[in-house]
């Protein structure tokens, strides 16, 4: 007659794993897992997220300069984070990003804070080809076709390269944003 020992069972792998499962099993049954609440859901951004920008760029706003108001954005202003600006064929553009060019020491510097269309149609940084703040908008009407190929190309690359901004517009013109 067959009796089987705890001894033997044991020895048979299978019938070890077996134990196992029953005294796991019996473990379960007499201490159930307490039921813990749920964790609460993050309200608020914390460490970790690493996918996180240390900085958002800032919101541009779409307004309509004047002359006198795109001048202030010459890039001489000393505070931090002031924005240069310029515009071409009635188009402000923020050039900001390319402080280095047109920045007070950039090649362009002179076109910071002004109406640069003449400028780029003639290929010219002169302040000759800058239209004096208090005056009206340059009508650009004696551009030659090459000029305006020209000021054209450059506003192809200022579209493409930097943030429309706003326009511009007369000094008198009702439409212009509140300074
Ligand atoms: C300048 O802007 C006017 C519209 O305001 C447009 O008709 C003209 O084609 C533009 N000139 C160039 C050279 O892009």
């Amino acid at each position: 007659m067959a009796t089987l020992s705890l001894n033997a069972n044991l020895s048979n792998p299978i019938n070890t794993a077996l134990f196992l499962y029953i005294l796991y099993s019996v473990h379960k049954i007499v201490f159930p897992s307490v039921n813990l609440p749920p964790k609460p859901l993050p309200t608020e951004f914390k460490s970790g997220y690493t996918w996180m920008p240390k900085s958002h760029p800032p919101t541009v706003l779409f307004k309509t300069f004047t002359p006198q108001t795109l001048a202030k954005y010459d890039g001489t202003e000393k505070a931090p984070g002031a924005r240069i600006l310029l515009a071409i064929n009635g188009t402000v553009f923020d050039v900001t990003a390319g402080r280095n060019f047109y920045g007070p020491d950039g090649m362009y510097g002179n076109f910071a804070g002004r109406d640069a269309s003449r400028g780029m149609a003639r290929q010219s940084f002169d302040l000759d080809v800058l239209t004096p703040i208090d005056q009206p908008l340059d009508k650009l009407t004696d551009l030659k076709s090459d000029e305006l190929d020209n000021m054209k190309a450059w506003y192809d690359h200022f579209s493409n390269k930097y943030i429309i901004c706003g326009k511009l517009v007369e000094n008198d013109d009702p439409t212009a944003s509140a300074d």
